[in-house]
């Protein structure tokens, strides 16, 4: 039995950064299914296919080869073979994620990708359907949120600090579109789970959430140690 921690949460909340510190402490191995969503969304748009076309996407989306590697610890994606981490952070990328994830024929493929690794290894996987439907029986879950603006000057700081020319404004309002996006799908739509525990992190630093999880998972997987 492999050891599983969830993590969802909307746009900019963290959830990469802090899921990468959880899974260095626990020796687990990170799952950034977002990412997995990005190469997805990357194919369309190398293939010109409208996202909105939702024909198009589920029947191209079949074509989509996408895996994960470990290199040194860190996810690399391949698609179709091809290493594609260097193109999947941008906005543009993001937003077309946000539509073509909400197809079933999309959501299928890398779920069942997801679930393999989880019963492999132990695993800290985030993403937005995780402890919903991806691991509904994770051992952790977490519901890791923070208000939009706070999530907009995060993405900001990060595009700039990596010399991206970008508006906070319309950060703010993609991150909300998005947010819209992914709460209101008809399948696996962003939520709570119910028994999941719930951080909001718009006052908190990376290191107090990643300790505040710690102490969560410490009660629930005590055997496990730190
Ligand atoms: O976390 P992120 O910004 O990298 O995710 C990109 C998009 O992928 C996001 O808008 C919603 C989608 N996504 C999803 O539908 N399910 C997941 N498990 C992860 C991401």
């Amino acid at each position: 039995m492999s050891y599983q921690i969830a993590i969802d949460g909307p746009a900019g909340a963290g959830k990469s950064t802090i899921a990468k510190k959880l899974a260095k402490a626990k020796k687990f191995i990170y799952v950034d299914t977002g990412a997995m969503y990005r190469a997805m969304a990357y194919y369309m748009l190398q293939n010109h296919i409208d996202p909105q076309n939702a024909d198009a996407v589920a029947e191209k989306s079949q074509c989509a080869d996408i895996t994960i590697q470990y290199e040194k610890g860190e996810q690399a994606v391949l698609l179709n073979g091809e290493n594609v981490n260097a193109f999947l952070r941008t906005e543009e990328v993001g937003n077309i994620a946000s539509v073509t994830s909400q197809n079933p024929r999309v959501r299928e493929r890398l779920t069942v990708l997801q679930k393999e690794l989880a019963a492999k290894n132990n695993v800290v996987m985030d993403g937005r359907d995780i402890g919903t439907c991806v691991l509904p029986n994770a051992d952790v879950k977490i519901y890791l949120t923070a208000s939009p603006a706070v999530r907009a000057k995060r993405r900001y700081d990060e595009l700039t600090a990596k010399g991206e020319e970008c508006d906070l404004q319309k950060i703010e309002a993609d991150i909300i579109k998005r947010d819209e996006q992914d709460m209101n799908r008809e399948i696996a739509p962003l939520k709570q789970a119910e028994d999941a525990v719930l951080i909001d992190s718009s006052y908190m630093t990376i290191d107090q959430v990643v300790e505040e999880i710690l102490a969560v998972s410490r009660k629930s997987m005590p055997d496990m140690g730190e």
